[in-house]
């Protein structure tokens, strides 16, 4: 199971602007992830393996340097927001590129609150490439996001250490908030809206990162334990924020049999080991203030609501259309196409529990449609074929092998 992907970004992010050595544990290979440190070895950072161990030697606030060439942020949205919210306020410019997927994602949205900061950020038609002019100076800003966004907060966040004074970014509905956590950020709660302030020129500490496991990529094989008769599936040491879990508990609500053992706290992060059962499910009606807590992990609860019961009910998600690629869309015609009875909305998605046949199908270059077809593929009738799948390894390479090995094992005898 790949390390938290999240968290990685972040880390990395984190270690180049703090002062000294840092020393992450379990950093993931996958691309995404490999997107942010090679863009900071650009940017001047020197990045080694040692024992196994990702060593970052951080040069502060203000030790990054210009890049003779593009920052390439490959598939990553994360990278590419994060960044330019640590490159707006630098004396040098940037350019930061990515590939196709990435070249069409709203930019708009880190832009337009970077540029109020005093930045001078210009995209092509709301997309990238991204193109930063130095030595800007940055004020403070106060932020009402008006998307629940984890990228967009971060990127303010992160501009608000090169601004003069305190910044503050107001959430309405809890995004995953592994950014304020690791910067150990002020926050103030009243209800669901959140005030996380940050104050400019602080100063970042290195430390030693331990990156717990990916929820979202553990959600594949709690799914497939779910829906595969006779299973039993222990997962340890997975991520579980509540940020980031939330599926966990729409699961248990569709009647999941999940347990969660040895929970504990590793590096101000929950982690735990996750033991999932067999389990008969029926449909829900999903919306509101839980879908930026499980806006990643719907192409795969969309299979198990295939599996399940009666209906499922999926609104206020209109933000799966901008990810990797159009998720309601991709995820509504694919599954069609091989069977399914799931109707699209333009801001979620009715599935009604109905078997799969089978059948030919595209991804369309998206890790975690092309993951969430493959479980489809395990409970389908016939074989599920499904064209580009390598892009898995964005978020989690040797998917394919774990896959293989885990859904034709024997069950265990306890
Ligand atoms: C991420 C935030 C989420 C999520 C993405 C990773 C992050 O996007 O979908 O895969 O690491 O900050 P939002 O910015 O829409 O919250």
């Amino acid at each position: 199971m790949p390390s938290d992907k999240s968290i990685a970004h972040r880390a990395a992010i984190l270690s180049a602007l703090a002062d000294g050595t840092s020393r992450l544990v379990d950093y993931p290979t996958s691309h995404d992830p490999q997107s942010t440190l090679s863009c900071l070895a650009q940017l001047g950072i020197e990045i080694y393996e040692e024992d196994e161990i990702l060593v970052i030697e951080g040069k502060g606030l203000h030790g990054l340097e210009s890049s003779d060439s593009d920052l390439d942020c490959g598939n990553s949205g994360t990278t590419m927001r994060l960044l330019c919210g640590a490159l707006a306020g630098q004396t040098f410019s940037s350019i930061l590129v990515g590939d196709k997927s990435l070249a069409q994602r709203d930019m708009e949205r880190i832009a337009d609150p970077l540029n109020a900061m005093g930045a001078s950020i210009k995209l092509s038609e709301n997309h990238s490439p991204i193109r930063i002019s130095g030595g800007q100076t940055l004020s403070a800003i106060h932020y009402e996001l008006p998307v629940a966004s984890a990228q967009v907060k971060s990127a303010i966040l992160l501009a608000g250490l090169y601004a003069t004074g305190e910044s503050t970014v107001t959430e309405f509905a809890r995004s995953r908030d592994h950014t304020e956590r690791m910067l150990g950020l002020d926050i103030v709660e009243f209800g669901e809206r959140r005030v996380i302030t940050v104050q400019g020129g602080m100063e970042i500490k290195a430390r030693t990162w331990s990156i717990p496991r990916d929820f979202s990529a553990a959600a594949y094989f709690v799914v497939a334990a779910l829906l595969l008769p006779d299973s039993a599936l222990r997962i340890p040491r997975v991520g579980l924020n509540p940020t980031r879990a939330g599926l966990l508990d729409v699961l248990i609500a569709m009647g999941a049999r999940i347990y969660i053992e040895d929970e504990r706290v590793v590096g101000g992060e929950a982690v735990g080991d996750l033991v999932i059962f067999s389990s008969d499910l029926s449909g829900i009606e999903l919306g509101g203030d839980v879908i930026p807590n499980i806006i990643d992990e719907i192409p795969i609860l969309a299979i198990a609501a295939l599996c399940a019961e009666g209906d499922t009910i999926i609104r206020d998600a209109g933000e799966l259309r901008h990810k990797e690629s159009d998720r309601i869309r991709n995820l509504v015609d694919g599954l069609t196409s091989i069977g399914a009875d799931i109707e699209e909305l333009e801001d979620g998605m009715i599935i009604h529990g109905s078997r799969l046949s089978g059948g030919m199908v595209d991804c369309h270059g998206d890790h975690r449609i092309a993951m969430s077809l493959a479980i489809a593929g395990l409970i389908a009738d016939h074989q599920v074929s499904i064209r580009n799948a390598d892009c898995a390894a964005v978020s989690f390479p040797g998917f394919w092998e774990a896959l293989a090995e885990l859904a034709y094992a024997e069950t265990p005898e306890s």
